[in-house]
């Protein structure tokens, strides 16, 4: 169950006035996502605390804005407010309307765009540029190859040179086609390995080439 949460700012703990769910509204809003649109979820629960704190592992606090691409419940996103990124900085994008509008319950201080990852452009979205990182909580292994080029010239076109872009999948090898990486001129590299995960997962890091 969540409590009034103390998040850090900088290096600094400080009450950040959010409205947090209940476990049991989380779960009741992921089932309700689930069972509308299950290709789109791709999982059975919202994802565990020991893989929300390896995949924001890498985010710095004063790294500039960070991007988080399907959002789902918010996990990700409380784990980076709890590691000192400011809700100012935070980018949030899930095409779900009740997911949406509960994000923007919970971080009144982020961008919340609720559109399809895909359809992201730095014309359209111009908050997107000066992204120093990204988190991906999308169901990569049920999107096509040409979704994930566009997904990921969009991310790449925004982000800063040295930023990279981390997410995770329960397959077993890396679910972005070394063709698309290499059309991209990107790299992926496994860096960790969550088995305290339902079901466990692997954290993938993403990068441009040298
Ligand atoms: C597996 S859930 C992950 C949610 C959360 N990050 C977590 O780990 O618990 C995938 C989320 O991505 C959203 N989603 C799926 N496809 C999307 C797309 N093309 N654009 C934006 N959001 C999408 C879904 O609505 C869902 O909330």
């Amino acid at each position: 169950m969540h409590s009034t949460p103390s998040y850090k700012t900088g290096a600094q703990h400080k009450s950040v006035p959010t409205s947090p769910m209940t476990w049991l509204q989380e779960r009741k809003q992921f089932v309700r996502a689930l069972l509308s649109n299950p290709a789109a979820i791709g999982a059975v629960a919202p994802s565990g605390a020991a893989l929300a704190a390896a995949i924001t592992a890498s985010i710095q606090p004063k790294a500039g804005k960070v991007l988080e691409l399907g959002c789902g419940t918010g996990v990700f996103t409380r784990e980076m407010l709890r590691k000192g990124v400011a809700p100012s900085s935070l980018v949030l994008v899930e095409q779900d309307s009740e997911m949406s509008s509960s994000l923007r319950t919970q971080f009144p201080e982020a961008a919340v765009l609720q559109v399809s990852a895909q359809d992201l452009s730095r014309h359209s979205h111009p908050e997107l540029n000066g992204i120093g990182a990204a988190i991906c909580g999308l169901p990569l292994r049920n999107m096509s190859g040409a979704l994930h080029h566009k997904l990921l010239t969009a991310v790449f076109e925004a982000m800063h040179p040295g930023g990279s872009m981390h997410f995770f999948t329960y397959g077993v090898r890396c679910p972005i086609s070394s063709s698309v990486l290499d059309d991209c001129g990107l790299l992926a590299r496994r860096e960790r390995f969550v088995p305290l995960n339902l079901p466990p997962a692997s954290v993938y890091r993403l990068h441009r080439r040298a």
